[in-house]
């Protein structure tokens, strides 16, 4: 699996996402001011990924309560950013806590596959939106992890692959994933998925997430609602995976989630424009919510309590 950091010669190595597919860059990070732009450009990007490359930032920092603000305030939905700072501000070692956190993504990953695999039907049509596989999270990943076992188990057809507009993280990152483990997937534009649901091509919508509220509301990339809408339409099963430490207890519900606006130029060259680079799925549209601690099922206020434990 392609990992999205390293640490090495000191300093936080990050592979830049921007450049993927066409490129593989190693951008050199040696101060939390060169991560916290790594961060906020989308060189290092997906929900886990930026945790993880925030508290190897700490461990770059002199003064570390400013080095936190700075880094916390790099992108603000994604919960993993806060909760890795806030775990590395409690530590005596900075980068021995960065390391276990890597350790310990890696290995809710691996549970958190196997276990989503299972929820896939035998020779399943996915669809997955944005990326959340081994770029994502420096492990195997959170959705791609999910569909990576079902492959492996032999549970998965094919994967159809939203471009996700506007950074195209599913054209670019998703299908050079797949491509490289060798699974069968076709890259759709994102307003195609109605269309292919229609004509009863998708079986399974399996996706990541970047914080889920107390009450089982998922903040994911924009465009990931609209999916979970015609999932329900059509009756297909809408799942998200992600780590425990996507959970906010200490977020009501969607409302409250942060969301982040972009530069309006991402979407549009000279015309007036609303880049919202997440939107809130409703719990009532999740069928299960895929942690290493288990797979969560409504009511989400008590399942999600219990994990969070
Ligand atoms: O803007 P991005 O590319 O950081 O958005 C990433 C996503 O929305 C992912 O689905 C999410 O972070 C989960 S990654 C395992």
């Amino acid at each position: 699996m392609s990992q999205p950091l390293r640490w090495e010669d000191d300093a936080l190595w990050v592979l830049d996402q921007r450049r993927l597919p066409a490129e593989e860059a190693w951008l050199r990070c040696d101060s939390p001011a060169d991560v916290a732009a790594a961060i906020r450009t989308l060189a290092v990007r997906g929900a886990p990924a930026i945790g993880l490359a925030a508290a190897y930032g700490m461990a770059l920092a002199s003064d570390r309560a400013a080095a936190a603000e700075l880094l916390r305030s790099a992108r603000p939905t994604a919960v993993n950013l806060a909760w890795a700072v806030g775990r590395s501000l409690q530590a005596d070692d900075p980068l021995a806590l960065a390391e276990r956190l890597h350790a310990e993504q890696r290995e809710a990953d691996r549970k958190l596959s196997e276990m989503g695999a299972e929820l896939l039907p035998e020779g399943a049509r996915a669809l997955t939106h944005c990326n959340a596989g081994a770029l994502a999270t420096g492990g195997l990943g959170t959705a791609g992890g999910v569909l990576l076992a079902a492959w492996e188990h032999g549970r998965l057809a094919h994967v159809w692959v939203d471009e996700t507009r506007p950074l195209l993280q599913g054209a670019r990152l998703t299908a050079w994933e797949l491509g490289r483990a060798g699974i069968p997937h076709r890259v759709i534009t994102d307003s195609s998925a109605g269309g292919l649901m229609a004509r009863g091509d998708v079986d399974v919508v399996v996706v990541g997430a970047d914080r889920i509220a107390a009450n089982g509301d998922v903040a994911n990339k924009v465009g990931t609602y609209p999916l979970a809408v015609l999932a329900e339409r059509h009756g297909i099963p809408f799942h998200v995976a992600a780590p425990v430490s996507t959970l906010d207890p200490a977020t009501p519900s969607g409302g409250e989630i942060p969301i982040e606006e972009r530069d309006p130029s991402e979407v549009a060259s000279g015309s007036p424009a609303l880049n919202l680079a997440f939107d809130v799925t409703p719990a009532e549209l999740v069928a299960s919510i895929v942690t290493e601690a288990g797979v969560l099922r409504p009511p989400y206020a008590e399942s999600i309590a219990a994990a969070a434990r």
